[in-house]
């Protein structure tokens, strides 16, 4: 396994990705760790990320003496390039200039990492690479028993080696996409360099961690509040596996679910995987709080407070409980560790139904922490969680609580519920012929929201005075942005006839063609 130290850069995971797409396990640790604990990780090659701090000032972060003692190969990243050769003995000066974005850098003399990797040859003959660059600090004397790898007109040391302990450095990010050969010089370096085993698969994974999580949790007993969500359903079949009768899951249904959503998620985890869970009904409780509330905010809020007293009130039941575990991934991780941004501004609260408080008493145990969505998918399947619920688009956790625009009633809920399931049958029904997948695969989340104005329509002899249903769906990779969905004419008909025919209480469905930005995937 290959051991990355974070600098505190903003890629640092993608490092970890890099490498986890090589078949290679890895993990993150902050970069100060102690000796002990890097000799007993036994990695097989060590990265440092890169960072935003300089080595030409002093306190600044440096790479423990250890990595440079263990005998394995070491690859240093931007500011981990800096650190390294300045801790070996070279030199490092800030730049006056920044130097930021793409770059062609050449490769010199012969490397094991870079040797045959290139994008294209100049007309001398040099081999060229196109790659990502950041920085501000460059190295400017090679440390003794080095030679250079790689060089930019403004960045004469972009690159550096030591073959015979095995050190590499490298100016430039391998680990973004936008160094066309990040990926193979990565590889390079973890499966050649390294030697490292390409063995790392869900099926280990799932070994490794059930061991882990019996070690952990011993005879003790593990809440989890289950969502339905894909984070909190692998969690809990994953503890499950590994603790059996000791997890005792809490389904709280706010009453703002899908369409059978809470009898899809009792039949799959009770019925089918044969895990305890408790399945609370507490919609009465909910739209009770939310009479009247027309804001969003205030909405989120009171569902967010409601879900952990209702919560609290049956983990307390649970009174031999000693752990309440969560689905926390490994975004998730980076995010809440990145403490030192200044926050951004808030426009939605995003609370998210499972943000716990500390006075439950319990201790925490996060069996995904170290997992990627793709990761977390594909140990779902793998645990026997049907595809369809793993795959499934994201849903936020106030649910169609954020949906029905102002009040929400029992009533407007029902009538979303159905014209969104007909929405969502709709797009897994039809096939996109270029692609051969269907539009709920082509999108990354769709939904139908309600509109409480009421619009004038025809229906047989009689007029109607109904409400309106939006249909929204966007393509997205990070949810930050999102283009709206083009959909086929066909399939929006197809869609708008089967509500209106099917939903008494519609009798008008519009699409929604906002990007985000300026809107906002969610109506609220
Ligand atoms: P917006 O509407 O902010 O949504 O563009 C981006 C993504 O976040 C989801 N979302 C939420 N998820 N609690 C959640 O757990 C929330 O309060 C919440 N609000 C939005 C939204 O569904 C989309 O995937």
């Amino acid at each position: 396994r290959i051991l990355i130290l974070d600098f505190g850069s903003q890629v640092t995971q993608l490092i970890a990705r890099r490498v986890r797409e090589a078949h290679v396990y890895s993990e993150i640790h902050p970069h100060d760790v102690d000796a002990e604990f890097v000799r007993h990780f036994a990695p097989k090659g060590i990265i440092l990320s890169g960072g935003p701090n300089s080595v030409t000032e002093d306190d600044t972060p440096r790479v423990p003496q250890v990595v440079f003692e263990l005998g394995v190969p070491v690859l240093g990243i931007c500011y981990g390039m800096q650190a390294m050769a300045e801790q070996l003995g070279g030199k490092v000066e800030g730049g006056h200039t920044r130097e930021f974005g793409y770059a062609e850098i050449r490769a010199h003399g012969h490397t094991k990492l870079f040797s045959g990797i290139q994008d294209f040859v100049t007309p001398e003959g040099h081999g060229m690479l196109k790659v990502w660059m950041s920085h501000g600090d460059k190295v400017t004397e090679l440390p003794s028993g080095f030679k250079l790898m790689a060089s930019t007109p403004s960045c004469p040391i972009a690159g550096m080696a030591d073959e015979d302990r095995g050190f590499y450095a490298v100016q430039f990010h391998p680990e973004v996409t936008h160094t066309v050969q990040g990926r193979t010089i990565l590889n390079r370096f973890v499966l050649e360099l390294c030697k490292a085993r390409p063995d790392w698969e869900m099926g280990h994974y799932i070994d490794e961690a059930v061991e882990q999580i019996r070690a952990q949790v011993g005879d003790e007993h593990v809440i989890l509040g289950l969502s339905g969500g894909v984070d909190s359903s692998v969690a809990a079949a994953l503890l499950h596996r590994a603790i059996g009768d000791q997890l005792t899951c809490v389904f709280v249904d706010h009453g703002l679910l899908r369409l059978n959503e809470a009898e899809q998620v009792m039949e799959t985890f009770a019925s089918h995987l044969g895990v305890k869970v408790i399945h609370i009904d507490a919609s009465e409780q909910f739209l009770g709080k939310l009479k009247g509330v027309t804001d969003p905010e205030a909405k989120r809020k009171i569902i967010g407070a409601e879900f952990v007293e209702v919560f609290q009130a049956e983990a307390g039941k649970l009174s031999d409980a000693k752990w309440l575990a969560q689905g926390t991934i490994y975004p998730d991780v980076i995010e809440s560790a990145g403490k030192g941004k200044k926050a951004a501004q808030t426009i939605k609260s995003h609370h998210n139904v499972g943000g716990l408080p500390e006075t439950l008493n319990l201790k925490l145990l996060e069996p995904l922490r170290e997992l990627f969505k793709d990761e977390v998918r594909e140990l779902g399947v793998a645990l026997g969680l049907p595809p369809a619920m793993v795959y499934r688009h994201p849903f936020p956790g106030p649910g169609l609580g954020v949906r029905i625009l102002g009040e929400v009633k029992r009533e407007y809920a029902d009538l979303l519920r159905r014209a969104d399931a007909i929405f969502i049958e709709a797009l897994r029904e039809m096939i996109d012929p270029t692609s051969g997948k269907s539009w709920y695969e082509l999108t990354s989340q769709a939904f139908a929201v309600f509109l409480p104005v009421r619009s004038v329509g025809v229906m047989g002899d009689g007029r109607t005075y109904e409400f309106v249903v939006a249909l929204r769906a966007v393509q997205t990779q990070d949810f930050m942005t999102a283009h709206w969905a083009h959909l086929p004419h066909d399939l929006l008909g197809h869609v708008s006839n089967r509500i209106i025919n099917e939903v008494r209480g519609f009798n008008r469905v519009v699409y929604d063609i906002s990007g985000k930005p300026p809107a906002t995937i969610e109506w609220e």
